[in-house]
């Protein structure tokens, strides 16, 4: 087997069309990411005929920027890869589409990537200690996994959310308060001037498993905070509730983690997915990890949210673990992390 792998990896699960070269899991050489949210913003969230559309737009590109930037020719590239799901199937479709196209044309073969396996193996990009086994919370738009990787490619799932995701969370409130979208940087610039302990809003613990969240309540309770204000005739304070508001998500992802890396007797935890971006949680989580001795690791900002060198990433090390995709790939928007 060739020594040096590099890949052509391509992402466009939601709003942003990316695409990337990586070699041997770890080395980026280019990271291209063509963000839609200009075009979403006055919608205040994801269009998905919009998405797709944009990508169909951007996606050759950037793929052709990813190439150029990282002076790497199609014939010097090894492994085609691509995000398969979960995402938008219209926005998945375009990104997976391009992919079979090129290694249809080139023979090169073609990897299917999960998402999340993306977002959780940002992580080895810049930190070359991390190796399996190790805690990992993965928070994004459309998922809070509390996951233990077993090794590169397998993963426990032992913690879920119930119902929102934290980032979605995060982007009602901030749509609630009136702060536009994406919702998480806005909220957090907001808290910046609030006080976090102003409003004591509910940490929900969901009662047959402890590792689980659920973050309805508490976007509920910022609801009727906000109803409770206009009725009184009360002024509304949106620093203050976006300051308690990441402070109630924050603190009960870090018990959670923190729970779970002791029962499981883990000394390594990662975070990942765009709410890793956030830095209460990344600064949080930290502190409240090394406290008790276990390294902490988490990704760069633009590591975090959507790209596609984490995918470059997972894809190298299940082209090592000899999975390969036929030209029956085909997006799979609810895929299952296990
Ligand atoms: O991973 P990601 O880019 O896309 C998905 O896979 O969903 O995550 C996007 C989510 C959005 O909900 C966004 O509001 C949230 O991550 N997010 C943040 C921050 N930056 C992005 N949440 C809190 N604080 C941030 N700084
Ligand atoms: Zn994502």
């Amino acid at each position: 087997m060739k020594s040096s792998i590099t890949i052509l990896a391509i992402e466009s699960s939601c709003d942003e069309t990316a695409a990337a070269v990586v070699k041997n899991g770890r080395e980026v050489r280019s990271n291209i990411i063509s963000s839609q949210i200009k075009y979403h913003k006055e919608y205040g969230g994801v269009v998905p005929e919009i998405a797709s559309r944009k990508h169909i737009e951007n996606i050759n590109q950037v793929i052709e920027e990813a190439l150029e930037s990282a002076s790497v020719s199609l014939e010097e590239i090894d492994v085609i890869a691509v995000t398969y799901g979960p995402g938008l199937v219209g926005a998945l479709l375009v990104g997976v589409s391009a992919a079979k196209a090129i290694s249809f044309a080139t023979g090169k073969p073609l990897i299917g990537v999960h998402h999340i396996k993306g977002h959780i193996c940002a992580n080895y990009i810049e930190h070359e200690k991390l190796t399996p086994p190790y805690l990992c919370l993965v928070a994004s738009g459309g998922h809070t996994h509390l996951v233990v990787a077993k090794d590169y490619t397998h993963y426990e799932i032992i913690g879920l959310t119930r119902d929102d995701a934290a980032g979605e969370a995060f982007d009602k409130v901030a749509r609630a308060i009136g702060l536009g979208y994406p919702g998480g940087p806005a909220i957090e610039r907001m808290a910046k001037e609030g006080n976090a302990d102003a409003i004591a809003f509910p940490k929900a613990k969901v009662s047959d498993n402890p590792y689980d969240f659920s973050f309805s309540g508490v976007k509920s309770a910022v609801l009727n905070h906000i109803n409770g204000c206009k009725m009184k005739g009360e002024e509304i304070h949106q620093a203050d509730i976006a300051a308690s508001f990441q402070k109630a998500v924050v603190e009960v992802l870090i018990e959670h983690s923190l729970m779970a890396v002791k029962e499981y007797q883990l000394n390594q935890f990662a975070l990942a997915g765009g709410v890793a971006a956030n830095t209460a949680l990344r600064e949080g989580m930290k502190t409240a990890m090394e406290a008790i001795g276990v390294r902490f690791y988490c990704p760069s900002m633009v590591l975090c949210t959507d790209n596609a060198a984490m995918i470059g990433a997972a894809a190298y090390y299940e082209y090592q673990a000899g999975v390969r995709a036929g030209w029956d790939l085909n997006a799979v928007p609810n895929l299952k992390l296990v």
